[in-house]
């Protein structure tokens, strides 16, 4: 691994996530666990479960499709589409912890046969060629600034007409966010770029690109919500329900009001893209 991906997993790790998540969701030790309760806590990216379903809603996935998550985070989106579409999943990720905490949540919630996990990195996938149909990265591209690497990797392991549906959080304004933000503590390992930087990084190993859309509107409507849904507990005297920031640690406050931030002022946004496997890469 090298410094810049130790660094990456250092920011994400975190000790007794899965205790914590465990008792968040009122199951003792080793019990089973309802995926639906998981609902705030396992989907780290803008929009959670809705936007895994939207990005995925158009695509030709089967109940024999095999789909690979690159940066599958604690595993959210993985047993999600499963459920959904009834496909194997796997999920690849930088951060031990997160493949862990990944693969029991999966076992408790009963998904342990359709999804694997592995620890690794999506510059270099230990995967033989064409192996996958579709090849998912929700707010992962952020931490690698190899985009071509990253392209290629995708490219390489998907068979041909596969799919690769990307949704990042992207560089779409002039100004840079402030830090942390929930994928970097500083700008040393925060590398966002354009959309036409993937497209162009798509294209060279061999994809097309058949969608892009930005998704600021329903970022903004996101937060927009859940403020006033935080608001309306505290008005009743209750505590934030558990969500991401058992994930993202103490100063998630602050990582997700500096986000907000910079999407309101148009420096990022979340764009979804879809790319689909053409031609050999240059
Ligand atoms: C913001 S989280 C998103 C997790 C997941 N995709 C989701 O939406 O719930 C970003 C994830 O990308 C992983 N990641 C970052 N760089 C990576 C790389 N080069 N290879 C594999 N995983 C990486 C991190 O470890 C982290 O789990």
């Amino acid at each position: 691994m090298g410094d810049i991906e130790s660094e990456v997993a250092r920011h994400y790790g975190a000790e007794g996530l899965l205790e914590r998540i465990a008792e968040a969701v009122g199951a003792g030790p080793g019990q089973p666990i309802d995926r639906e309760a998981l609902g705030q806590i396992d989907e780290f990216h803008i929009g959670g479960a809705a936007a895994t379903l939207r990005l995925i809603g158009g695509l030709p996935v089967m109940a024999e499709s095999h789909i690979l998550d690159i940066g599958c985070g604690i595993g959210g989106p993985a047993r999600l589409i499963a459920a959904e579409t009834g496909a194997r999943v796997t999920g690849i990720d930088l951060t031990e912890t997160f493949v862990s905490v990944a693969e029991e949540l999966s076992r408790r919630t009963g998904q342990g046969e359709r999804l694997s996990f592995v620890c690794a990195s999506a510059l270099d996938l230990p995967f033989d060629d064409g192996s996958f149909d579709l090849a998912t990265l929700l707010h992962v591209g952020m931490n690698i600034a190899d985009k071509e690497g990253l392209m290629r990797e995708a490219a390489r392991v998907l068979r041909a007409g596969g799919r690769l549906a990307i949704y990042d959080v992207m560089q779409t304004g002039s100004g840079a966010p402030d830090f942390p933000v929930p994928w970097a503590a500083d700008a040393a390992t925060s590398f966002l770029a354009r959309p036409g930087e993937y497209a162009d990084c798509a294209a060279k190993a061999g994809f097309e690109t058949v969608h892009e859309c930005q998704r600021r509107e329903e970022a903004l409507d996101f937060f927009a919500d859940r403020r006033a849904r935080l608001a309306d507990r505290k008005a009743s005297g209750l505590p934030p329900p558990p969500g991401l920031n058992l994930v993202m640690g103490a100063d998630a406050a602050a990582k997700i009001a500096n986000l907000t931030t910079a999407i309101e002022q148009g420096h990022i946004a979340p764009v979804e893209m879809i790319f689909r496997k053409t031609r050999p890469g240059a």
